[in-house]
């Protein structure tokens, strides 16, 4: 689902990843670790196309980056999910409006954008949050509406950059429980984390990034 080949990354001229090759097999959930500064981010932007490989090649559901046209980029996207810190709620919007967003600049009928939403919170645990602006949501339960506004187009590939950063540990859990069942459901999913926690006892794959390389992969 998610092939890097030697993909060398550089941000000027420091190289960020170099000769980077691993795989997420289609329906894997899987975590990427590794020190602060060592390229999770990066990494995963790569996927989602924010960033282009320098070198090497990457294929993202059936798709090669490299060589993928401008305009196909917003098709490559619907397919892959984000659940990124820096791609916060909108706080003058409910919390219907911040899911349904993501379906409005597809411009799906309203009927069906209503269906689809109300599903969405539904799996999340917060339909009876739908009409509140995310300000007065607890943390734990904005992450969900993130997670709801990533899953409402059915992504295939569902990434996840540090997802539990501020939550406390039994907030983290349900978290990550609720990324378990959307993998159950088929969607393959990538969590980039730097808390061992997330993935200790898992029996997941989880890959280690050091010195702009993936030292190792283990099993969590
Ligand atoms: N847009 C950018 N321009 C220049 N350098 C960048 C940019 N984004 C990241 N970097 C640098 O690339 C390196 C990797 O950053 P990245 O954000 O991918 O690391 P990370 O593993 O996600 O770290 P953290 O655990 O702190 O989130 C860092 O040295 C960072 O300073
Ligand atoms: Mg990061």
């Amino acid at each position: 689902m998610i092939e890097f080949s030697n993909v060398t990354k550089y941000y000027d001229k420091d190289v960020v990843l170099k000769d980077v090759t691993f795989s997420i097999e289609k329906g894997e959930l899987a975590y990427i670790t590794g020190p602060s500064g060592a390229g999770k981010t990066t990494l995963l932007k790569l996927i989602y196309c924010a960033e282009v490989p320098d070198k090497g090649q990457l294929v993202v559901a059936g798709s090669d980056v490299n060589k993928i046209k401008q305009k196909e980029i917003p098709y490559l996207r619907r397919k892959v999910g984000i659940v990124f810190q820096d791609f916060r709620l909108l706080f003058n919007k409910t919390v219907y409006e911040n899911v349904a967003l993501a379906l409005r600049i597809h411009y799906m009928p309203s009927k069906e954008i209503k269906d689809d939403v109300t599903a969405v919170l539904k799996e999340v645990q917060l339909s009876h949050k739908a009409n509140i602006y995310p300000q007065h949501l607890s943390g734990g339960e904005q992450q969900r509406v993130v997670i709801a506004r990533a899953m409402v187009s059915k992504p295939t590939v569902l990434l996840a950059d540090e997802p539990t950063g501020n939550l406390d540990a039994d907030t983290s859990k349900t978290i990550i429980n609720l990324f378990r069942e959307i993998n159950a459901r088929g969607t393959t999913v990538l969590i980039a984390t730097h808390n061992h926690d997330l993935f200790h006892g898992t029996g997941r794959r989880v890959f280690f990034l050091k010195d702009n390389q993936i030292e190792k992969e283990t099993i969590g």
